[in-house]
């Protein structure tokens, strides 16, 4: 009987010693990853919203024209959810996002040149400027735990600085571009989230 305790007992026990290494690195990895990724997501439903706020308190409202040539291009990307990858995907948002902070840092200096005529609410572009590199840190961080390689950082040309109403414009294009690249961003994750 004895015998029987214990060999029940070792089969149990090394029946744990194989589960260890699944319990103690892949699984808190998973829930990691999985925290981690909800994180980002936040970020980007935030950043979404205070695009939104900008939008609403735009003074023109009307289809855009497409004068911003060295916005990020964002074509044919709905359709391909389904096959991204944590260590493609992440770097392609990495660039995407620092080319759309270069983008609003112009536009901030543009908006203090011509203050009388900028409608823009200046403080929340600030705030939208301090979020995107809150979420341009914690991507990066995220790049490294996944040991994703690195894209070369994008040098969009901007056009010298606009006349106000070309400002306008172009401060609703970004606006709406970036609306569009962060909706992207948010399914993205969250896609990525749901394979994990
Ligand atoms: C994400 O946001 C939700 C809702 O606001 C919150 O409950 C959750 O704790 C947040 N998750 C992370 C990882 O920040």
């Amino acid at each position: 009987m004895k015998l029987l305790v214990d060999t029940s007992f070792s089969l149990l026990f090394s029946l744990l010693l194989a589960q260890l290494p699944l319990l103690t690195s892949t699984a808190p990895h998973n829930h990691r990853r999985v925290y981690d990724l909800e994180k980002l997501t936040n970020q980007t439903r935030h950043l979404l919203k205070l695009t939104q706020d900008l939008l609403v308190d735009h003074v023109i409202d009307t289809e855009i024209e497409h004068r911003l040539k060295s916005l990020p291009a964002m074509t044919n990307r709905a359709s391909d959810l389904s096959s991204l990858k944590l260590k493609e995907t992440l770097p392609q948002l990495l660039v995407d996002l620092q080319s759309f902070e270069l983008h609003f840092e112009w536009l901030s200096r543009a908006s203090r040149k011509h203050r009388h005529a900028a409608s823009l609410n200046l403080a929340k572009l600030g705030d939208l400027i301090s979020l995107i590199k809150t979420f341009s840190a914690s991507l990066q961080r995220q790049m490294l735990r996944v040991d994703a390689l690195r894209l070369p950082s994008p040098t969009p040309s901007l056009p010298p600085l606009p006349a106000a109403w070309d400002m306008v414009q172009s401060s609703l294009e970004l606006f709406q571009r970036f609306r569009l690249f962060c909706d992207w961003a948010t399914r993205a994750l969250l896609t990525l989230k749901s394979k994990i």
